[in-house]
Parts: C-alpha cells; structure tokens; sequence
C-alpha cells in the first residue's frame, strides 16, 4: 500500500454534498483512491507529500469525443469564419483519409490526441468511432478506442457513406445489422447524428431504428441532437431514456420540458459553436429549468477541433450564461452523469483519485483567465 498526502490546497471541490470541507483542507489518497478528507493540520501520516498548491478539482470528465480520425479540415473551418456554412458533408473527407491511414498511425493520433487532453486536466474520456462507416474501419477504430477508455460509443450511424448515398435505408440496415453485431464487442455506447437539418445525418425515425436496435444488441444510448436546427433529437433521446443528448444548440421549450425531470442529461459543446459560428445554446435557461447540464469537448476534425475542457468551460461561461460554478460542475459531475458514472466526477472518501489542480487560488479563475494553462492533472 503506497500513500500520498495532498496538501496545500487553496480551494477543494468535491462536488459531494456530504464531505465536509474545512478550512486548509488536505486528502490523502491510497492505492488509487481517496482515503481521507480533512484538515491539513489532522492529516495522519502517509508514505509521501503532495503539495497541490492551488485549486484541486475532480478531474475533467470529456463525455464526447471523436478521436479516431486521420485528415485535416482546418480549410473548411477557414471558409466557416468567413460565411460558409457547416452541414456535415466534410464528415466524408476525414472518412477517406482515416479508412487509408494504418493502424500504427490511428492508434499514434489517438495517444497523442488523450495525451494533450490530460495534460490539460482530463480524466475519462468517452471516445466515438464514425469515421470508418464499414465493417473493417468501424471495427478498428472501436478497437482502438478501447485501449484508451471503457467508455466506448458506436457511431456507424454518423452519416450516410459515400457509397450509400442513393440507398439510405440500405444503409441503416447494414448499420443495425453486422456493423452492430461485431461493434458491441468493443462499445458500451451507440449514438446516432440525429439531424433532419443535414442531408447527411439522420431523420428521428431512422435515429429510433438504430438506437433500438442498438439496446437489443446490449449497447447504451447517447444522441448526437438538435445541432443544426429544432428537431427530433432530444425528445428521442428522452422517450429512450438515452444517457445523453449532445449539441442541444437548438431546443424548443417542449425539448427543455420533456429534459426536466427526466434521466437524459443535456450536454453542451460550446467550441462546437464557436467553430461553426452557429448560435450558442440557452445553458442559463437550462439549469434554470431543472436540466442535468454536462459540458464536453466533442473533440473532432470538422466541428471542434480542441481538446481543451478549460476552453469550453471559458466559452459556456461567456456566452451561455453559465456561472463559472456551475460551469465546473457540468464539466465534471454532470459529464460523469451524462456517462451514467456516478464514481467520477466527484471527490469523496472512496472515489478514484481523478484528481485535477489549478494554478489558481480558486476555480473562478478558469473562466476569468481564459487561454492560460492553468490545469494539469495531479498524480
Ligand atoms: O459532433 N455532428 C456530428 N458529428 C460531429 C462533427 C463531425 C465532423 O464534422 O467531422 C459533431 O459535431
Ligand atoms: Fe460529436
């Protein structure tokens, strides 16, 4: 048994409404865990010192993310600033270059990808596939996925492929019928691209056949919902009890009713707004309401390239009129319940030591200074 005492915290979050902080707090952790919560000056003695010197948090909890692809799309974010409009039709591209990249150099971008997201301040990451959209591709990527995270989603139904184009509905078939099969080996998840808005992606009733199928074949659900314009996607994802609903740029006040009280958390991926210049979604009205909110990064090639949860939480609090509390809170708790993770995203005696510091005295600071590296994870 190897311990550590953590000291020289200036702000604990524990984000546990049961462990009491006091003041000069300090934790000990043992094996991987939190053993014990209390004043520095009672701290029992441990193998090892820490000192944190600055705010320690859970570390962040990114629920969406789209790692495993090979390409670059940094032209089409270009046009976007200067007009052009983002539908999803990109997602072909990164298709072609990841299904030519080999294996060695997928799993090298996916390292690389997690490695600047720890360093950053990240603990579990949820990691799609969708870049593949074949049997082979999808597989690999899933594949891939999981020697990074257990927390691996299903994505075949991110668009319709090039060479379905003419055959929609073949496709789905194809999506629910091997592509599925051999893909809940690997994933926990499937999620689907609802979006009536794109002619890409997918309208509800196709988004409920695949999300059905996908629960018959053991797999949980998450939506992709209501990016482009108002559509089925939160409402689906209610009426299916799916984990999470994601983008939620667009949501009626029906979509916002049908979320109150229900266990389908919204998460909001704020640097998908500010990298396709759409609308920021109502956060505020949100949690004013009574809506679990969670904020991930989405990480992907087309419609957020960063991996960075500081930068989000900066974003939802400028522009979707979060405060920086509950900005923390959605990025770490609330992406631990979008993940329906309840040992994440939290500190408390017993949880696994998924500790993030702040060089900052307290948390306010990750949205006032926004761009500074402030985080980093701790152990
Ligand atoms: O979450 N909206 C669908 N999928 C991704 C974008 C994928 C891409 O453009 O490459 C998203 O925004
Ligand atoms: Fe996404």
């Amino acid at each position: 048994m190897s311990s550590t005492l953590i000291t020289g915290i200036t702000e604990l979050i524990t984000n546990d409404p049961d462990t009491e902080v006091p003041p000069d707090p300090a934790l000990i952790v043992t094996d991987g865990r939190v053993s014990w919560i209390g004043s520095a000056d009672r701290a029992p003695a441990a193998d090892t010192a820490l000192p944190a010197e600055g705010t320690v948090l859970p570390a962040f909890v990114d629920s969406h993310s789209h790692l495993v692809f090979d390409g670059d799309r940094s032209v089409e974010f270009t046009a976007r600033m200067i007009g052009a409009r983002y539908d999803g039709g990109g997602i072909a591209t990164t298709v072609e270059a990841t299904r030519a990249a080999t294996d060695e150099r997928l799993r090298a971008l996916v390292e690389a990808r997690v490695a600047e997201m720890r360093r950053q301040g990240t603990g579990v990451v949820e990691i799609k596939s969708g870049y593949g959209l074949n049997t082979p591709d999808e597989l690999r990527s899933l594949r891939i996925a999981a020697e990074f995270t257990s927390e691996v989603t299903f994505l075949g139904a991110h668009v319709v492929p090039v060479e379905y184009r003419s055959d929609r509905a073949g496709y789905v078939d194809f999506v629910i019928g091997e592509m599925l099969q051999r893909a809940a080996e690997y994933a926990r998840w499937i999620d689907v691209f609802c979006e009536p808005n794109s002619p890409h992606a997918f309208t509800g009733e196709e988004s409920r056949e695949i999300l059905l199928a996908g629960r018959a074949a053991g797999l949980e659900l998450r939506v992709h919902g209501n990016q482009l314009g108002h559509g089925p996607g939160a409402q689906l994802a209610v009426e299916l009890d799916a984990a999470s609903v994601d983008h939620c740029t667009y949501l009626s006040d029906a979509d916002i009713d049908a979320l109150v009280g229900s266990a389908t958390v919204a998460t909001v991926l704020p640097g998908v707004e500010f990298s396709t210049h759409s609308p920021y979604p109502d956060a505020r009205k949100l949690i004013d309401s009574g809506v679990t909110v969670a904020i991930a990064s989405d990480c992907n090639p087309g419609t957020c390239y960063s991996t960075s949860i500081p930068f989000m939480i900066s974003l939802a609090v400028r522009e979707m009129g979060m405060t920086p509390t509950e900005a923390v809170w959605a990025a770490t708790r609330g992406s631990a319940l979008s993940l329906r993770r309840d040992d994440l995203g939290v500190i408390k005696v017993g949880s696994p030591a998924e500790l993030t510091v702040l060089d900052a005295p307290n948390h306010l600071h990750l949205a006032y200074r926004p761009g500074v590296p402030l985080a980093r994870r701790l152990l």
